[in-house]
């Protein structure tokens, strides 16, 4: 069985993560987190944290956060960044842990789910666990907010690879491409996950490939109804649902942003 988290362990999946995802691949979500956390507060409790693409800002912003991933690889990325910065690396605590059993002896005023992490929980009882795990360590009335894609079945269904992902990173005259590109997508639609097997290349500034690898993730898709009975079952109210970060209504096949807060 293919490991569902190999893209975040590998070399490659880790050292591309940032100028993959940290170029505006997420549309507003920065400026959408920063928003809910002027409006409820921190201390703020950051799922799957990764290499703290908003972790950070989120602390230079003032706020105490915690971030917590299950990858090593990714937490020793998001520290490095802050290996000259103790007055912001002060306000992060960071933990190596699994989402689905987590146990910080604190509670948060607000506690974000982003960049569609909870799809890599790939059993309905697990993110039925995360959600559980979440609601013991916010506050009364903390909030939820939590970033899924909205699962698009005619793309499903056609196990059709997205176009390959290409991102230049480095600094001139050393600019590195990196290409992305998905070779294989497999749905089982019992079980609601989709298997992609991608390849990570890295071109130096002539075109060359540098470096290569092989890797791939599980997603399970949630549909908006399952996710509001979830979030439900879990003690949560749910107080929006958003179709992307500018706060458009909901819609079918985009994403699904929920605010929640807890009851
Ligand atoms: C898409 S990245 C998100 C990183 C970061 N939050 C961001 O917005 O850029 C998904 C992260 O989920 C983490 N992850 C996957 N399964 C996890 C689990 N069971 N518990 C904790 N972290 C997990 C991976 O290690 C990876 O860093």
């Amino acid at each position: 069985m293919i490991d569902p988290n190999a893209y975040y362990t590998s070399g490659l999946g880790v050292r591309t993560y940032d100028p993959v995802y940290g170029t505006g691949a997420i549309s507003g979500d920065l400026e959408f987190y920063l928003g809910c956390a002027q409006r409820y507060g921190g201390p703020i409790l950051e799922m799957a944290a990764g290499t703290g693409r908003l972790t950070i800002p989120l602390a230079e912003a003032g706020f105490d956060v915690t971030g917590l991933d299950i990858s090593a690889a990714m937490l020793d990325m998001a520290k490095a960044k802050l290996a000259n910065r103790p007055e912001i690396a002060n306000r992060i605590e960071w933990h190596e842990a699994d989402m689905r059993s987590f146990a910080l002896n604190r509670d948060f005023a607000l506690a974000i789910v982003p960049a569609r992490s909870l799809h890599h929980v790939i059993a309905p009882e697990d993110q039925r666990a995360v959600l559980q795990c979440l609601r013991r360590h916010l506050k009364p009335g903390g909030h939820l907010i939590i970033h899924l894609f909205d699962p698009d079945f005619d793309r499903l269904v056609a196990e059709k690879p997205p176009a390959p992902t290409v991102r230049e990173a480095g600094e001139a005259p050393n600019i590195h491409t990196i290409r992305r590109t998905t070779l294989s997508c497999r749905c089982d639609f019992l079980r609601q996950t989709m298997t992609e097997v991608m390849l990570l290349e890295l071109l130096d500034p002539r075109g060359q490939v540098i470096a290569q690898e092989e890797t791939s993730w599980t997603l399970r898709w949630i549909p908006q109804q399952e996710m509001a009975y979830l979030l439900e079952l879990c003690g949560f109210k749910v107080r929006a649902l958003y179709s992307d970060f500018k706060q458009s209504p909901p819609a079918y096949g985009r994403d699904q942003v929920w605010v929640a807060q807890a009851c």
